[in-house]
């Protein structure tokens, strides 16, 4: 029997700024991380204006975690420190593992236009935390998609929805990751394993999940009672829905980098600072 779930709490981002100046919306914030586990933060920017994005994220640290970037529009510049580097155009989406440590920037690639998308961090398991840095970029046309028989177009990044299998697979936080579009009047249901926690994010119209509207630019927390969802679009709307197996681990946060003992930030920090990071 299936039993879809509904919302526990809407929350509205903050409006705030990182690396050299971007404008974004944190949608979850630190005191949601325990909620949500195993994400621990997702930003999501989006503005016509360049001196809203034009200075980029210039070079910074991580470690102990995977970024996951989500480009709705625009391009962005990735160079690592070891040489890696990466065009993020409009639809496609860059998948890091920090891991152990990485030192990146990350530089819009246009003078003007818009530039729209979503930064999801997801944690890694104590044992895999000090993990061999990786990333993967995934251009627009790699990213499979599937049309419902009521014309909602999902793309699904991570994990699997209705059959349909994602360019990211990851074992032990099982990831979903879907980038949904809803036409007016249309209804939508994927499965969420139960035990995982899960949300929404609007970003266009307005969607409702059993009695609760969701407007754009509003996080709904999905309630751990069900294991699927179920989605109306009245008018047109379009959303990301995340959802992931909790770690239940200890959390300790100094900025870029999450770990799981205050010890091991002194460490990463220690690290950091005399150039142990590749
Ligand atoms: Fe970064």
């Amino acid at each position: 029997m299936i039993q879809s779930r509904s919302v526990e709490r809407l929350i509205e981002g903050v409006n705030t700024s990182d690396g050299a100046g971007v404008k974004l919306t944190r949608v979850l914030t630190g005191k949601l991380q325990r909620r949500l586990d195993p994400f621990l933060m997702l930003d999501a920017f989006g503005s016509d204006d360049p001196d809203d994005y034009i200075a980029g994220f210039p070079d910074h640290p991580h470690r102990g975690f995977e970024t996951v970037t989500y480009m709705l529009s625009g391009r962005m510049r990735h160079r690592d420190s070891s040489g890696h580097e990466g065009l993020l155009e409009s639809g496609s989406v860059q998948w890091m593992v920090a891991g152990s440590g990485v030192v990146h920037s990350e530089i819009p690639e246009q003078k003007d236009g818009v530039m729209e998308g979503f930064q999801l961090w997801l944690n890694l398991p104590k044992d895999h935390k000090m993990a061999k840095p990786w990333y993967q970029d995934y251009p627009n046309t790699a990213i499979p998609e599937y049309v419902s028989s009521e014309g909602v177009k999902v793309r699904v990044i991570a994990g699997s929805s209705n059959g349909v299998f994602g360019v990211v697979s990851r074992e032990i936080t099982e990831p979903l990751y879907l980038d949904i579009h809803l036409p007016a009047g249309a209804c939508f249901y994927t499965d969420i394993a139960a035990t995982h926690n899960a949300f929404i994010y609007v970003y266009r119209g307005a969607v409702s999940v059993a009695d609760t509207q969701v407007d754009s630019r509003r996080m709904g927390i999905l309630k751990n009672d069900g294991d699927g969802v179920t989605l109306h679009a009245a008018s047109q709307a379009r959303l990301i829905l995340i959802a992931g197996k909790p770690l239940a681990e200890p959390i300790v946060q100094y900025g870029p980098f999450v770990m799981n003992t205050q010890q091991e930030i002194h460490q990463a920090l220690d690290d950091f600072r005399n150039g142990r990071f590749s």
